[in-house]
């Protein structure tokens, strides 16, 4: 697909692999629009990238938030890239050490963030690449959401962070069959270990030692390289339906 000249949506794009995906989609010619609740972090980006990106500050939990977000990136010319970075994570084991059962709020706020967030942007998204001119492919458009290697081999405690990105996963095939009528696709990346402001948290020794369970290179992920990933998949119109692991070959011990 020609991307230089379309516009793209990056819900999260205030800050780690959302971020960096819109740094390097906007040095590819695209008119970014940031979609993030942290609207000071969201407009510090922006004055950053310049004059090809602007910002909405709002929540992907709620579908009117998320509608201005896909009106305001469609004024700007064709929306043909949507990426889903917006979500966190969360640790509770299924019965609490004291033996009491995992808390259903904070199970229902994963869900809501990272399931429920990526289905509102996704689903209006959509809606609106649906109308725009294809290209000469018959392409409109690709989506791109963030799973994470936790779908595949979810640790001790991320039971709720497990499921929502599982959902992600589920959802990449029945929404790239869904959409190929309108030729939009549908994938979704599963990083493994990123170095974003998420595991930023940790103790260096604790960063250390998830960059060595690394399979090669040792190291943890560059957001760039999941921006690379994303233009990537936007040019490759071959692509499609897939579920990609950018992971440095890591597969994740019980703990
Ligand atoms: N960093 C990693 O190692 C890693 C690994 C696997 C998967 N992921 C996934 O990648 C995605 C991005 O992670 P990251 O490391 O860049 O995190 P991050 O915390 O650096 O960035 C997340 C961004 O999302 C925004 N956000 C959070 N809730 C929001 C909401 N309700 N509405 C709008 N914006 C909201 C935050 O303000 C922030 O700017 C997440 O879904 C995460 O689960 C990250």
């Amino acid at each position: 697909m020609e991307i230089n000249g379309s516009s793209a949506i990056i819900t999260g794009g205030a800050s780690g692999l959302g971020e960096a995906t819109a740094r390097k989609l906007a040095t590819d010619g695209v008119r970014v629009t940031v979609f993030d609740r942290n609207e000071a972090r969201a407009k510090e980006v922006v004055a950053e990238i310049g004059a090809n990106a602007n910002f909405i500050a709002g929540d992907v939990t709620d579908p009117d938030d998320c509608q201005k977000a896909v009106d305001q990136a469609a004024d700007g010319g064709n929306l043909r890239i949507v990426v889903n970075c917006a979500g966190t994570g969360w640790v509770g084991r299924v019965i609490n050490r004291d033996g009491s059962p995992h808390e259903l709020g904070m199970f229902q706020f994963i869900q809501t963030l990272n399931v429920i967030g990526t289905f509102n942007v996704m689903t209006r998204a959509a809606s609106a690449m649906a109308t725009i001119e294809p290209q000469a492919n018959g392409e409109r458009g690709v989506i791109v959401n963030t799973a994470s290697v936790a779908a595949f081999d979810g640790q001790i405690g991320q039971l709720a962070y497990s499921a929502s990105k599982g959902a992600i996963v589920g959802m990449t095939l029945p929404a790239a069959r869904d959409l190929a009528v309108v030729g939009i696709r549908v994938l979704a990346i599963a990083p493994g270990l990123f170095d974003t402001p998420l595991l930023a948290m940790l103790p260096d020794e604790a960063r250390d030692a998830l960059a060595q369970s690394v399979n090669f290179p040792k190291r943890l992920g560059d957001p760039a390289e999941f921006g690379e990933l994303v233009a990537h998949i936007a040019k490759n119109s071959y692509l499609n339906a897939e579920v990609i692991r950018l992971d440095g070959g890591i597969r994740m011990p019980p703990k």
